[in-house]
């Protein structure tokens, strides 16, 4: 599998939790923008992708004429499998018209940023959209096409305030999308930094995994939930460190050089810069034991957990080694065996980020 994922980097207001990079100008730049982004695609020189996500930002700002202009030349230039076609969309910037558009494209998935069911919750946010927004965007996907897999976006732990989360996760089981996605509040900006802290942490996502997996979603990632076949084609690029390249300002892309070592880019973030087509990127390369590392701290964020065969065949002696400093956790019930395949527990998936902080931090 190997994915194409493109950034647009624009948003009709900042929300006060939001560290991605988007800007609130340079709107009568978007066309510009698009022509860059194919000006950036024809540097690249395996164009064969199988999922396609783009996201932002908010792609859904995009004017409908412009993204079909683009679309065509993208399609044009790709040779794309037709896996899954992914677009984000806020609910406050997507017409019916743009959503034909898209279908008529292959689009294949929609990923809405509903973040919560709550009024009062949205606007503390910064969000742009009411509960009503939510209902009409995913009305209107229904109606273009059934098949359409939908993803709705959600925050829990928000500080500061009550969720009202059992409000929220009853109202999404009641709209039934196949894949929800369910993000613990991070300290991305200041707005936030002085309300307290995450108390309650543990008991909104055990509420919200509980619920979701009595009824029909199967966790498939700490985050992700998704009713049977509709996970994240292209997510789980990323956490089977497949190959990706990422277009547009921000963007990462991970590709392994002929040893077998990962090479990753980022694109510079400044949108002047990639206006004026400065696509320069930082390069980082991924080798020795840091292959192995990355392997388990992204694979283990999946309940299906890493092939422990497959690890011990890629990396020798280094596997047995770190598998020897891997054992407290084992001990601790925090990672276990399910057949040849180790997964993180329920009680690891709590304290994942540690998990993952532990693992960076080896020596063998
Ligand atoms: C890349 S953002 C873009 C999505 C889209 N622009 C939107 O806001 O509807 C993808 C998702 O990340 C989540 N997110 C962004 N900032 C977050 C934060 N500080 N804490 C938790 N989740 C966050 C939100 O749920 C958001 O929908
Ligand atoms: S959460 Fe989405 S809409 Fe809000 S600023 Fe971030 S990218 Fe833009």
């Amino acid at each position: 599998m190997r994915g194409l994922y493109i950034h647009i980097p624009f948003c009709k207001s900042k929300c006060k939790y939001c560290g991605f990079y988007s800007k609130t100008s340079h709107f009568e730049h978007i066309s510009v923008y698009m022509d860059r982004l194919t000006e950036e695609l024809a540097h690249i020189s395996d164009k064969n992708f199988d999922t396609l996500y783009i996201g932002g930002g908010t792609p859904s700002l995009i004017p409908n004429r412009t993204l079909e202009n683009f679309l065509k030349k993208l399609f044009k230039s790709i040779n794309y499998n037709g896996i899954e076609f992914t677009f984000e969309i806020n609910p406050d910037s997507a017409d019916k018209d743009k959503l034909k558009i898209l279908y008529d494209f292959g689009l294949t998935r929609a990923s809405i940023g509903a973040q919560s069911f709550d009024e009062e919750i949205l606007k503390y946010l910064g969000r742009i959209h009411n509960v009503n927004d939510i209902y009409t965007v995913f009305r209107h996907i229904r109606n273009i096409n059934s098949n359409i897999s939908i993803n709705m976006d959600i925050i829990f732990d928000i500080p500061g305030k009550k969720t009202k989360i059992n409000k929220t996760v009853d109202e999404l089981l009641g709209m039934a999308p196949e894949h929800i996605s369910t993000y613990s509040f991070s300290y991305d900006t200041k707005h936030f930094r002085n309300k307290s802290t995450k108390e309650q942490s543990p008991k909104e996502y055990i509420f919200i995994n509980n619920k979701l997996t009595q009824n029909g979603y199967q966790q498939y990632e700490i985050s992700n939930y998704a009713k049977t076949g509709h996970d994240s084609k292209h997510n789980k690029i990323y956490w089977n460190m497949n190959e990706y390249i990422g277009l547009g300002t921000s963007a990462h892309s991970m590709i392994y050089n002929c040893n077998g070592e990962r090479i990753r880019y980022s694109n510079n973030a400044s949108i002047e810069e990639y206006l004026k087509g400065n696509y320069q990127k930082e390069t980082e390369t991924v080798k020795g034991e840091e292959l192995l590392k990355e392997d388990l701290i992204f694979g283990l964020r999946q309940t299906e957990g890493v092939d422990a065969c497959l690890l011990a065949k890629k990396y020798g002696k280094n596997y047995k080694k770190c598998i020897d400093h891997l054992r407290p956790l084992f001990e601790d019930n925090l990672l276990n065996y399910n057949g040849e395949r180790i997964c993180t527990s329920q009680k690891g998936l709590l304290i994942m980020d540690s998990l993952q902080q532990y693992i960076w931090e080896l020596q063998f």
